[in-house]
């Protein structure tokens, strides 16, 4: 038990949870006995009103990248409410030009100008808009099984089909070709001598639907709803060159991939591509305030400045405190070297990882970048059977991987498997250091054998 929280007398603990059973719709699965009330944090620990303590290798959910507590953004945000909270979004104020600015700075040369939002979803949402408008041409090409959001068209633009298919039909004009998954390559090729088909493939794709409808093709770098796909170093560049053949904009969802995830401030900075639109949310403001931005090559942005209008918007476009929040957790992400540490410990992460899957015979694949990972489990190592049956109809409990995260987290371990597939993601805050990595794979090693035991 933490000496930090005092913990909640048990009955009223208890009423806690009948509230929440009673009273709140979940997002995604209703297991409201399962989740703990989270009651504090500090960096990679956090509380719950029990006092227990848990070691976040989830960073929440991918975005408070700098920890819990972060006190560099705290304050931004007290100092920001002191003054002014909200402006109508269309009138300015300073942290919204400020951030814009520095964005502007830190991303790649041509991207230039940002259209903030409140997150992952609304920022992909603002580029469908943008990519359409700019060009006139209406097809969006995506990936399967990636995720992009949960609205209309942001859920079209992913592929997750648990996640589609309750809500459908589902916009026109969204596509998808199959992701760069070496491990289960759609084409039953391999790398090197598959020439990179995954990436070759999007131009039969802008060719098959015609090159004058394609608008634009959207990824995540980091693949982290498939399970974590990181791509060969040639496929991004085959991408932008196929983009830009075809005049086809490229989007880059870098709502996870961004902002140090990966040991770059920017994922894209690793291939030597940019995109022509560039999405972020999660960590760019911490997770403090919610926060999403869409930043656009110097093109686009002189096509609307010249409109005089982007007819889009949200009530807190360029919120105030998000934008306070964003500039300071940006700046540390800077100052204090956030992306190197995420590189560095995020090696050290991933050869733990390579010695666990050399012990255990459910650990088919391994991958990651920086201090983002992928643990692909399977029946048979050598068939590559996949350890999850795609069954929705089985209880979560009696599912491998939710028993395996369910152990962890009665361990103190936060980590999360995908919602469909076979494989646990991993991402500790980027602050995380080689202890806390040793501390959490123990959990991890020891709850895998349980697993192991009870499923295969
Ligand atoms: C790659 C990616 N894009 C977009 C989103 C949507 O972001 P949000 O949940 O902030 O709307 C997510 C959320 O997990 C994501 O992982």
């Amino acid at each position: 038990m933490s000496r930090k929280i005092k913990p909640i007398p048990e009955a009223e603990l208890k009423k806690y949870y009948e509230y929440a059973a009673k009273y709140l719709l979940k997002p995604w699965h209703t297991r409201p006995e399962k989740e703990p009330i989270i009651v504090g944090g500090k960096g990679a620990r956090f509380y719950d009103a029990a006092g227990k303590e848990y070691l976040d290798f989830l960073s929440q959910l991918f975005n408070v990248n700098l920890g819990m507590g972060n006190e560099k953004v705290i304050e931004a945000v007290k100092e920001q409410v002191e003054k002014v909270n909200y402006t109508k979004n269309t009138y300015l104020n300073i942290p919204k030009i400020l951030l814009a600015k520095r964005l502007a700075e830190l991303t790649a040369p041509n991207l230039v100008r940002t259209f903030f939002s409140n997150s992952g979803t609304e920022a992909n949402e603002a580029a469908f808009k943008i990519a359409r408008v700019y060009t006139g041409r209406f097809k969006i090409i995506g990936l399967w099984n990636a995720y992009h959001g949960s609205t209309y068209a942001s859920m079209s633009a992913g592929g997750v089909a648990a996640n589609r298919s309750p809500f459908e039909p589902l916009v026109p004009g969204f596509y998808h070709i199959p992701p760069p998954y070496c491990y289960r390559c759609a084409f039953g090729l391999e790398y090197p001598g598959c020439g990179v088909r995954c990436a070759r493939f999007l131009e039969d794709a802008i060719k098959f639907h015609g090159p004058e409808t394609v608008a634009a093709f959207i990824a995540d770098p980091g693949v982290v709803a498939a399970g974590v796909l990181i791509p060969s170093k040639e496929y991004w560049p085959t991408i932008r060159e196929i983009c830009d053949k075809y005049d086809v904009l490229l989007i880059l969802d870098e709502v996870i991939a961004g902002c140090g995830r990966t040991g770059r401030l920017f994922a894209h900075e690793h291939w030597g591509i940019a995109p022509d639109i560039l999405t972020l949310a999660k960590g760019i403001s911490n997770a403090t305030v919610p926060l999403g931005a869409t930043v656009m090559n110097r093109k686009i942005a002189d096509f609307f400045a010249e409109k005089k209008s982007f007819m889009h918007g949200f009530t807190y476009s360029g919120h105030a405190l998000a934008c306070a929040a964003g500039l300071a957790a940006i700046n540390a992400y800077v100052e204090e070297n956030i992306p190197e540490n995420a590189a560095k410990v995020g090696e050290y992460l991933l050869d733990a990882l390579k010695g666990i899957q050399d012990r255990h015979r459910s650990v088919g694949d391994v991958r990651g970048l920086g201090l983002i990972e992928g643990v692909e489990f399977v029946k048979d190592k050598e068939t590559k059977k996949p350890l999850v049956a795609e069954d929705p109809e089985t209880p979560l409990e009696e599912r491998p991987l939710v028993a395996l995260s369910d152990g962890c987290l009665d361990e103190g371990l936060l980590l999360m498997p995908t919602m469909s597939g076979s494989t646990i993601r991993i991402a500790p805050p980027l602050i995380i250091t080689e202890e806390d990595v040793d501390k959490a794979m123990d959990i991890f090693e020891r709850q895998i054998t349980k697993m192991e035991k009870r499923f295969l």
